[in-house]
C-alpha cells in the first residue's frame, strides 16, 4: 500500500506569488486550466495500490474543502486536507500527523513539494526505490535533476555515489558551488524515517528545557532538508533517483505562464481531449478553453493558452502564451500576450496587454527558469509578465505592458513597466 504527501505551506508562503495568491491559495492557481496541485494528484492517482493522498498544509480547512471534495469526487480516491496549527516546516507536519500517515500500514509514501511543476515520474520512481532499497537499507529516495552550476545554488545540491546510487553529500541552498545536480522536492520514504525524525524532534524539545530562553526555539518545526536528508548523506541509507524530464520550480507568476505550456504540452501526449480542436476559433497549438467559456469565432488563440470557466473572448481577438482566468472579459480586437488575467476582470476593446517571458535560456543546458529580481537598479520594474489580479479594469484603446496590477483596480490609462497598487 503506498500513499502521498503534497505540502503546501501556507499563507505567509508564496509571498513572490502575489497578486495572484491574494484570494485564493497559491496551491490552487489554475494552470493549463487545473490547480497547481491537481496536477500532482493526476501524477499520484496512477501510482499502483495508492490508497491515500494527504494535502498538508497551514491555510485554514474553509479555504482547501471545496478543492478537496471536488478531487474526492473527480478521482474516487481518500484525499485529505491536514492543517498545521501554525508552520511547522517541510517535515514538521509529516511528524505531527505520522498517524495519520501510517495509519493503513504503507510500505512506502511519497511526499511532493507543492510548489513545483513537471513530469512527474513517479511510477519509475517507486520501482527504483523498491528494487534498490534492498540491498541499501535505504528509507528514503530523492529526485534530483541537472541545474545550471550558477543556478544550483538556490536549491538543495547532492552529491551522489555513482556505484550505488547513493546520497553521499547534501547541502541545501549552498553559498558555493557544491554540484549540478539538485533536488526536485519529490520523495519515497520508507516509514521507518519517523524514527529519524522522532530523534531530531526529541532532541529539539530537551534544547527547549535546557536553554534559558527556550521559548525563541522552534519547538515543533522540523526540516527535511536540513535535519532529516543531510544527516542521511554519506549513511547509504538515502538514494538518489535523477529523471530527466521536465521539472521546474512554480514559485512566481512567471513560472507559471512556463508551467501552463507544458502541462498543455503533456495534454496534447496524454490527455489530448482536454485541448480544444476548432477551426472557428482559430486554435494554434496547445489551447485549453473551459467547457463554459463563450470563445467568438473570430478569435484567434495559442500557442498555450488557458481560458478559464465562463470567460468571454471576443471578436477578432488574439491571445497567446497566457492564462485567462475565470469569468474574465475580454473585448473585442484586443491582444493579450505573456500576460495572467485575473477571475472576473475586463479589457476593453482596441487595447493590448503584454508581458516578456521569463523562460529558461534555451543556450544553456539544464537551464531552469530565471526568478528576477522584481525590481532592477534603477528602482524600475525589470521586464515581466504582465499580471492582472482578479477584478480589474482596462479601458479601450490602451496599452498594459510588463506591468502588475493589483486586484479591483480600474485603469484609465496606458502602462509600461510599473507596479499599480
Ligand atoms: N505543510 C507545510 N508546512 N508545508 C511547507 C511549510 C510548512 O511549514 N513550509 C514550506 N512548505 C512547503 C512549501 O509549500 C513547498 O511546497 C515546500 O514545502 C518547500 O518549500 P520551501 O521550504 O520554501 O523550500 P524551497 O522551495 O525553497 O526549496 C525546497 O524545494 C527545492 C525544489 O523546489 C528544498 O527542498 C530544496 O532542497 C529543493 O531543491
Ligand atoms: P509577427 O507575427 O512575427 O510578424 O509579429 P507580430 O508583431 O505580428 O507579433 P506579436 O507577437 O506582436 O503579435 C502576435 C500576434 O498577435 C500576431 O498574429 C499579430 O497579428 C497579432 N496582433 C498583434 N497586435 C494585435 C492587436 O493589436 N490586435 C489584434 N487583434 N491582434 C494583434
Amino acid at each position: 500500500l503506498v500513499k502521498a504527501v503534497i505540502l503546501i505551506g501556507g499563507n505567509q508562503k508564496g509571498t513572490r506569488f502575489r497578486p495572484l495568491s491574494l484570494d485564493l491559495p497559491k496551491p490552487l492557481f489554475s494552470v493549463a486550466g487545473f490547480p497547481i496541485i491537481q496536477h500532482h494528484i493526476e501524477a499520484c492517482v496512477q501510482i499502483p495500490f495508492l490508497k491515500e493522498i494527504i494535502i498538508l498544509g497551514y491555510y485554514g480547512v474553509s479555504e482547501m474543502s471545496q478543492f478537496v471534495g471536488e478531487m474526492v469526487q473527480l478521482y474516487k480516491l481518500n484525499i485529505r486536507y491536514l492543517q498545521e496549527f501554525e508552520p511547522l516546516g517541510t517535515a514538521g507536519g509529516l511528524y505531527h500527523f505520522r498517524d495519520q500517515i501510517r495509519c493503513g500500514n504503507p510500505d512506502f509514501f511519497f511526499v511532493l513539494n507543492g510548489d513545483v511543476c513537471a513530469d512527474f515520474p513517479l511510477i519509475e520512481m517507486l520501482e527504483f526505490h523498491k528494487t534498490h532499497r534492498e540491498t541499501q537499507k535505504a528509507i528514503v529516495t530523492l529526485m534530483a535533476t541537472e541545474a545550471t552550476r550558477q543556478q544550483s545554488l538556490i536549491y538543495g545540491c547532492i552529491i551522489e555515489n555513482k556505484e550505488n546510487n547513493t546520497l553521499e553529500h547534501y547541502v541545501e541552498k549552498p553559498s558555493t558551488f557544491i554540484s549540478t545536480l539538485v533536488n526536485c522536492g519529490v520523495y519515497i520514504f520508507s516509514p521507518e524515517v519517523f524514527h529519524q525524525m522522532a530523534n531530531v524532534f526529541n532532541k529539539k524539545q530537551m534544547d527547549f528545557y535546557n536553554v534559558e530562553n527556550g521559548s525563541s526555539i522552534e519547538r515543533e518545526a522540523l526540516y527535511l532538508e536540513k535535519e532529516i536528508l543531510m544527516p542521511l548523506a554519506g549513511t547509504g541509507k538515502a538514494l538518489v533517483y535523477q529523471t530527466v524530464k521536465w521539472w521546474s520550480q512554480l514559485k512566481t507568476p512567471g513560472a507559471a505562464i512556463y508551467a501552463n505550456r507544458h502541462y498543455l504540452n503533456l495534454f496534447r501526449e496524454r490527455r489530448p481531449e482536454r485541448l480544444a480542436k476548432s477551426v472557428q476559433p482559430t486554435i494554434i497549438g496547445d489551447v485549453y478553453i473551459h467547457a463554459t467559456a463563450n470563445v467568438h469565432p473570430t478569435a484567434v488563440l495559442g500557442p498555450n493558452v488557458s481560458i478559464g470557466a465562463h470567460a468571454t473572448i471576443g471578436y477578432g481577438t488574439r491571445i497567446k502564451e497566457s492564462i485567462v482566468l475565470a469569468h474574465s472579459r475580454i473585448l473585442d480586437h484586443s491582444l493579450v500576450l505573456y500576460s495572467i488575467i485575473g477571475a472576473n476582470s475586463e479589457i476593453g476593446c482596441w487595447t493590448r496587454v503584454e508581458g516578456t517571458p521569463c523562460d529558461p535560456n534555451p543556450d544553456k543546458p539544464f537551464a531552469k527558469m530565471e526568478n528576477a529580481p522584481l525590481f532592477n537598479d534603477e528602482g524600475r520594474l525589470n521586464p515581466s509578465i504582465t499580471i492582472l489580479g482578479n477584478n480589474v479594469t482596462i479601458p479601450s484603446e490602451v496599452i498594459v505592458r510588463n506591468s502588475i496590477v493589483l486586484p479591483h483596480k480600474e485603469l484609465t490609462r496606458s502602462y509600461n513597466n510599473e507596479i499599480i497598487l
